[in-house]
């Protein structure tokens, strides 16, 4: 089981209880504008938890995605994660989501910083990659401020609640990690 923790978070293990939580950033408008999927019922979100509660156990496991604890209230806030794309390359991608109650405190940052480290130290990654929208200027700041550089501009290739977007593409190599 993964735990993080950094300055101001704790990243651990989703678990079935936590859904309430998840539902209400997953369904938070700011925040579901810019999902290519998020949960819309209580039951999508249950039924999400389990699949990553079998993904726990899985000895070939793909997806570490933690929920994000901020530790002065002890609230499950947001969700940030690795997905293992290539395990020949060592390559997966980085996503994350935060209530909107809770944005421009530096904490997916923070979180994002965490898990990357997880999964070039742990997890000996070679290459992880982050991707979104041109508009979501938020998310391009935190893969820009964790040390990732834009390498592609993939045009009209993303669908958002029916709407078609362009995406960017940022990595990192595991050369370029500072440890922290
Ligand atoms: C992207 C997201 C996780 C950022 O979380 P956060 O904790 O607010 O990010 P940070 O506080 O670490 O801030 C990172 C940068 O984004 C900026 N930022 C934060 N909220 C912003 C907003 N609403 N609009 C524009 N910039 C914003 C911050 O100012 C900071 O940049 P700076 O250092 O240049 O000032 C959050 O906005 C979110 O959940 N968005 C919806 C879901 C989403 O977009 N997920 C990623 C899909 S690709």
């Amino acid at each position: 089981m993964v735990q993080l923790t950094t300055t101001h978070l704790t990243l651990r293990e989703f678990e079935p209880a936590d859904w309430q939580a998840v539902y209400a950033y997953e369904t938070d408008p700011r925040v579901a504008a810019y999902m290519a999927y998020s949960a819309s019922t209580p039951e999508e979100c249950q039924s999400d938890l389990d699949f990553l509660a079998d993904q726990q156990q899985d000895a070939h496991r793909l997806l570490f995605h933690l929920a994000v604890i901020l530790q002065s209230s002890q609230r499950l806030i947001g969700t940030c994660g690795l997905k293992i794309t290539n395990r020949a390359v060592g390559e997966a991608e980085l996503g994350y989501a935060l209530h909107s109650d809770y944005w421009g405190h530096g904490y997916m940052t923070e979180a994002a910083r965490a898990m990357v480290n997880y999964g070039f130290k742990t997890l000996q990654l070679r290459r992880i990659m982050g991707t979104c929208i041109p508009e979501n200027t938020a998310s391009i700041r935190v893969l820009q401020k964790i040390g990732m550089q834009q390498e592609g501009h993939l045009r009209a290739n993303k669908i958002i609640k029916g709407t078609i977007y362009d995406s960017l593409i940022f990595s990192l190599l595991t050369n370029e990690w500072q440890i922290f």
